[in-house]
């Protein structure tokens, strides 16, 4: 349940919500059956510490010494109890309307809680109250303090009975058994004493633990004790004396422990939660998942337990299915694999689903009734109805997380006196709810939370600045767009007169810690991914991209809390944005490069790496032919970037458009996918029928995000991933390898674009396998997708709606109903179907349109009746679905023989790179798709005369030898480091680096793709070491952000140059950073650069000479000639490199401080 912004430190529980206190001050309230925020009560003046609930009544406590209450229904504030003025660490309720709070300002003070009036103070701790309990019968308060005494007070009087004294440090909790008139108080000096309560004398005294004891927890003549050592002592009462026994597991402290029937739960330092049967005294589950600590642990019901941890979510687990599944095993017998799978069954926020009955209910707004239903929320009812508010966290896909402030309405108080302001997002509607979304008060409201935004954005911004990071790109998308529609809407107030306009200015000048910006410089803007790039700067903490990436994609790549290397600095916490990726670069996680995230972020942060002004830059130069391809789901969406209806076919209009942009050729990538299905249909019979020599099942590999999560986290399914290029790498295929011929011209002066609705098909083109192994020429150059072409189409000033259609250019501009189907979930399976059908037996597939798989389920199965054998398929899209299908892989109940898998919900056309929406716009857009397929000539793909033509002119068989060289590839499993990408511990040459900094040694960094450049730079150390100076050596990549250069004297940068001018892949991810820094940022750094190269190649020693043209722009000093050597040389790349080694002495000589001395 993911939407405080900081550590959450305490809940209460009904038996509708959970609600939730934290450091971000805010109280809110989670929906227990769907774990939906559906509420923020508060936002209180500081950090809320605890919770409690009473009949319908929810107390909270906070740092400044305030008590206040609210209703869990309506979750209105009701009262305040002022009068601590410190920071109040416990409080109780007790049955007689009265409540006692214990602060740090050492005393306790007891509230009426029918008035919120103060009836009494008890004085006499000398330090901070750790525990209260209240016996009414006696009229008695039990209280405990650091002091190291328990006292016994009387209510009424204020007076003391008792002072319970002998703990040798503070005590942490008590507990009271009335029967046997004890009080059993836990210590940090490790013990637990028993008292007479009566007289106040030491009953018995506990021993055994071997540090403070922090919870105990009573069963009849049984103690449990959670203690720091690590361990939970299980004390039998009835002999004290004897030594308890002990749960041991834990690897650091216990900070909690709660009790559930018969299990007892367990959760510290080692960021687990443990789960012991008290019957048998074992250990029955671990539950891992959280990141920090554990702190404390709820379990409302038999199916559901919540924790929560030095983080800002809370965690539920599906507590006694885990326990119960394993009944009759301990986990101590369980394998290892056995134990992983336990521990890994973390449940989802969104795994309940929402089961609120629904009705329809009256409310009003802005004074008119209307019916609803009961299960909207009020900005789901205002829209609904046709009243705008503008929401930027919230989306109807991701729910609510009521972070951003934007959508505050009016809403009148159930006791209709006033009207107090809400999170239209998160706040469910009543019967006769009255709202208003247009009051003076609800824009200034609007007003306010644009200006934290911005405000956030501008320090965020300045901070970068400050590090010398370049802003990539300034537009703010939703949120500009927001403000527009927010400015619109209240133009006009009710009684028509146009309102003053007032904004409020954020204030800029806020200080930032100078010792904080080397940390958070290599935070800002992350471009590792070669997808989509994070631009910290413009984050506003809506949390969305969480949500996308961990609810619906179940990858689990950003995390709320801020490196560890973070924690000690508040500040930097605060100009930190909410989300992380965990202190690693994105292109260094798991991460596929769906770009759900970005298709989410409602603020510009994350977005596709942006290729417009590459694609300018090589049509300005004319040099090239510049042909571009458009994927089936891109003509489908293109017309909401021009606020067209959502949901238009605008093929034609798209071709002109691609014409107006200035391609030379426009073909279709559907032509491709048509190919795609007659290599993919064949392979299919292929391995059905040749069993011995392949295996089944088959799963589609036509979409790069699903082969990245293969390659990431199940390379065992490699074997069954088809062989088949994706569509786009067909049509490139094709276009650099036939097209090119064709033409008579050389595939590398062809420029190959394709528009896609996807953001892993930029990653992809990169692919070593796609290139031409001798020339080193991709097969396609460059993907748009939707959302840049808008963009490119915007800067242009081309009015869209008014565009006449247009023919797709030939040979590659026909496609079938088939390749239509490949935008949408279920279209490719479909489309296979279809084809191989007709390759097996001759005849067309007898229901040519397949109804199972065009539902929106995210996992779809079905059986079918092929050619007398029955083939089992299943179609699943979205990365959380796909988790789920392959929870069984690798055991007999997973039975299929042919697979369909899209990494994004619903396939393409809810790809990453689509059009942002704030609808739930996928089946809309799914329409069309069938529609379209409907209305064109040909059906499959076996169809398309072109297609034919191709086989019959160049590969000549489907799955044959030219086709297999062409169309088909292979995959590698991904070599994936848990391991911080640091500068130190990836470090290939670490034993000749050792001790060595930027302090006391030089640095070479090299860039090298088969090896020669990597001995060139070993040559050049050499050298520097015979002169007696140390150095140190990396890979480019592996140095992390160049920004660090300016900390370094002399660098020496060796590159070879590879593919068409390119840069080593160990060197392309440094040069790609290295462009994103502003000019003149490396101004104190020496640097001198040595090229390898072949003059056999046109693009002679490019990425050595950029380079030095780079560090040239960024201020850097040259001190010594770039040296460009030649492999064609006799002596190959040594002739120029042993006379530029003797120029190096010089430079060194001047350092002559010692410790750069070897
Ligand atoms: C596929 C391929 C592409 C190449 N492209 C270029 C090029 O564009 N320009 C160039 O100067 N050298 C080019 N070369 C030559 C290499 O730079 C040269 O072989 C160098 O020694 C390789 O060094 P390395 O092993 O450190 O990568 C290319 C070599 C190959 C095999
Ligand atoms: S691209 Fe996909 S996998 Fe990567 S961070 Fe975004 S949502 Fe997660
Ligand atoms: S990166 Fe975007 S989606 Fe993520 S929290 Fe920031 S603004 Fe929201
Ligand atoms: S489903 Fe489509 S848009 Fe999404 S990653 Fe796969 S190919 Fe790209
Ligand atoms: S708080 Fe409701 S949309 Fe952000």
């Amino acid at each position: 349940m993911s939407g405080h912004t900081k550590a959450v430190n305490t809940l209460a529980i009904t038996n509708k919500f959970c609600f939730s206190g934290s450091n971000d001050r805010t109280v809110r309230a989670w929906s227990l059956e769907n774990g939906y925020c559906t509420g923020v009560l508060d936002t209180q003046e500081s950090p809320v510490l605890s919770l409690a609930v009473k009949k319908n009544v929810l107390y909270s406590s906070n740092t400044d010494g305030m008590l206040k209450s609210y209703n869990t229904t309506t979750h209105r504030s009701i009262q305040s109890f002022q009068g601590h003025t410190n920071k109040i660490t416990v409080f109780t309720l007790d049955n007689k309307e009265n409540l006692f709070s214990g602060s740090s300002d050492c005393s306790i003070k007891l509230w009426n809680l029918k008035d919120s009036s103060w009836k009494q103070t008890y004085n006499a701790h000398s330090d901070y109250i750790t525990d209260l309990i209240s016996a009414h019968k006696s009229s008695t308060l039990y209280s405990s303090s650091v002091d190291t005494t328990a006292i016994a007070w009387d209510i009424e009087s204020g007076r003391k009975k008792l002072t319970f004294k002998g703990h040798k440090d503070w005590i942490f909790s008590m507990l009271l058994d009335k029967s046997k008139k004890t009080l059993y108080t836990s210590s940090q000096d490790r013990m637990v004493k028993m008292w007479d309560i009566r007289s106040g004398s030491c009953a018995h005294t506990l021993f055994g633990h071997e540090y403070g004891i922090v919870k105990m927890i009573l069963n009849q003549n049984i103690l449990y004790t959670a203690s720091w050592d690590g361990r939970i002592g299980v004390y039998n009462l009835k002999k004290p004396r004897q030594l308890p026994t002990f749960l041991e597991g834990h690897s650091g402290k216990i900070r909690t422990l709660s009790k559930y029937g018969d299990y007892l739960y367990s959760g510290g330092n080692d960021c687990t939660i443990r789960v012991w049967s008290c019957k048998t005294l074992k250990c029955k589950a671990v539950l891992k998942g959280h990141k920090k600590p554990v702190t404390a642990i709820y379990i409302p019901n038999k199916n559901l337990t919540l924790s929560i941890g030095e983080e800002r979510r809370i965690y539920r687990w599906p507590s006694h299915h885990v326990v119960d599944s394993n009944s009759k095993q301990e986990l101590e017998t369980l394998t290892k694999k056995e134990k992983q799978k336990i521990s890994l069954k973390r449940d989802h926020a969104y795994d309940l689903g929402s089961k609120i009955i629904e009705k329809q209910i009256e409310i009003n707004i802005n004074g008119q009734k209307f019916k609803v239903s009961s299960k909207l929320n009020i900005l789901e009812a205002c829209r609904k109805v046709g009243f705008e508010i503008e929401a930027l966290c919230y989306h109807p896909s991701l729910g609510p997380v009521g972070t951003c402030k934007c959508c505050i309405v009016d809403v009148k108080s159930v006791s209709k006196q006033s009207f107090q302001r809400a999170c239209a997002c998160a706040t469910e509607l009543w019967e006769g709810m009255e709202i208003k979304t247009d009051s003076p008060k609800v824009r200034e409201q609007l007003m306010s939370a644009v200006a934290d935004l911005r405000k956030k954005q501008k320090n965020r911004n300045l901070l970068s600045k400050m590090v010398g990071i370049e802003k990539v790109n300034n537009s703010n998308h939703l949120m500009e767009e927001y403000i527009k529609n927010g400015e619109k809407r209240f133009k006009k107030s009710k009684n028509g007169k146009k309102q003053k306009k007032k904004v409020i200015v954020a204030d800029e000048n806020d200080t930032m810690l100078d010792n904080l910006i080397e940390r958070v410089s290599n935070k800002f803007i992350d471009t590792t991914n070669l997808a989509i790039q994070v631009d910290h700067t413009k984050c506003i903490d809506c949390t969305r991209c969480i949500a996308a990436c961990s609810n619906i994609q179940g990858m689990d790549i950003y995390s709320y809390d801020p490196p560890t290397t973070m924690n000690d600095f508040n500040s930097a916490e605060s100009l930190m944005p909410a989300f992380n990726t965990k202190g690693k670069f994105l292109g260094d996680t798991l991460c596929i490069s769906c770009g759900q995230c970005s298709l989410y972020c409602p603020s510009g942060a994350i977005t596709e790496i942006d290729h417009t002004q590459k694609l300018d830059a090589v049509m300005k130069s004319k040099k090239k032919l510049v042909v571009v391809g458009m994927a089936p789901s891109a003509r489908i969406s293109m017309s909401e970037i021009f606020k067209l209806a959502p949901g238009s076919l605008t093929t034609g209009q798209c071709v002109h458009l691609l014409r107006l942009l200035g391609f030379n050729q426009v073909f279709d990538v559907q032509f491709a996918a048509d190919l795609t299905i007659m290599e993919e249909g064949t392979e299919l019979l292929h391995r059905m029928n040749d069993k011995e020599n392949s295996v089944l099942p088959m799963f589609t590999s036509c979409c790069p995000g699903w082969v990245n999560l293969v390659e990431k986290k199940y390379p065992e399914i490699i074997p069954h991933l088809s062989s088949c290029k994706s569509p786009q790498q067909m049509f490139g295929s094709v276009i650099k390898n036939y097209y090119a011929k064709r033409l008579n011209l050389d595939p590398k002066d062809i420029y190959c674009v394709t528009v896609m609705p996807c953001t892993a098909k930029k990653k992809e083109l990169d692919r070593p396998q796609f290139r031409n192994p001798k020339t080193g020429v991709k097969e396609v150059d460059l993907c748009l997708t939707v959302r840049e072409m808008g963009r490119m189409v915007a800067k242009r000033g081309i009015e869209f709606s008014e565009l006449e259609e247009r023919e797709f250019d030939n040979p590659l501009g026909f496609s079938t109903g088939a390749a239509q189907l490949f935008a949408s979930s279920g279209g490719v399976m479909e489309a296979a179907l279809r084809s191989a059908y007709w390759l097996q037996k001759g005849v067309e597939f007898p229901s040519i349109e397949f109804k199972p798989v065009r539902s929106r389920k995210g996992i779809k199965e079905s059986v079918i009746d092929f050619d007398g054998t029955p083939l089992r398929l299943a179609v699943v899209s979205g990365g959380k679905n796909i988790h789920k299908f392959l929870e069984t892989w690798g055991t007999s109940s997973f039975n299929y023989d042919f697979i369909e898998i899209m990494a994004c919900p619903d396939g393409c056309i809810g790809g990453g790179g689509q059009p942002r929406s704030n609808l739930d716009i996928n089946p809309l857009r799914k329409q069309v798709v069938y529609q379209n397929e409907n209305k064109l000539p040909s059906r499959s793909s076996y169809q398309n005369p072109l297609v034919k033509r191709l086989y019959k002119d160049w590969l000549k068989k489907p799955y044959d030898k030219v086709a297999l060289k062409y169309l088909h590839t292979t995959y590698e499993p991904y070599k994936y480091s848990d391991q911080p990408q640091t500068d130190e511990n990836s470090d290939k040459f670490h034993k000749l680096n050792e001790g060595l900094t930027w302090k006391n040694s030089y640095l070479i960094l090299y860039g090298s793709q088969t090896g020669t450049a990597e001995k060139a730079s070993l040559k050049i150390a050499d050298k520097i070491r015979s002169l007696k100076y140390k150095v140190r050596i990396k890979e480019m990549n592996e140095y992390g952000q160049p920004i660090k250069l300016k900390h370094e004297k002399l660098v020496f940068l060796i590159t070879s140059t590879f593919w068409d001018g390119s840069f080593p892949e160990n060197a392309l991810k440094f040069w790609h950073k290295l462009k994103e820094l502003q000019p003149m940022s490396l101004t104190k750094l020496k640097f001198c650069v040595f090229g390898l190269g072949s003059s056999t190649y046109t693009q002679f020693n490019n990425a050595a000479k950029n380079l030095d043209q780079k560090f040239i722009e960024l201020g850097a000093k040259k001190v010594l000639e770039i040296g460009l050597s030649n492999r064609e040389d006799k002596n190959g790349y040594l002739t120029t490199l042993n006379p530029w080694l003797k120029d190096i002495q010089p430079l060194l000589k001047k350092n002559k401080k010692s410790r750069w001395r070897k």
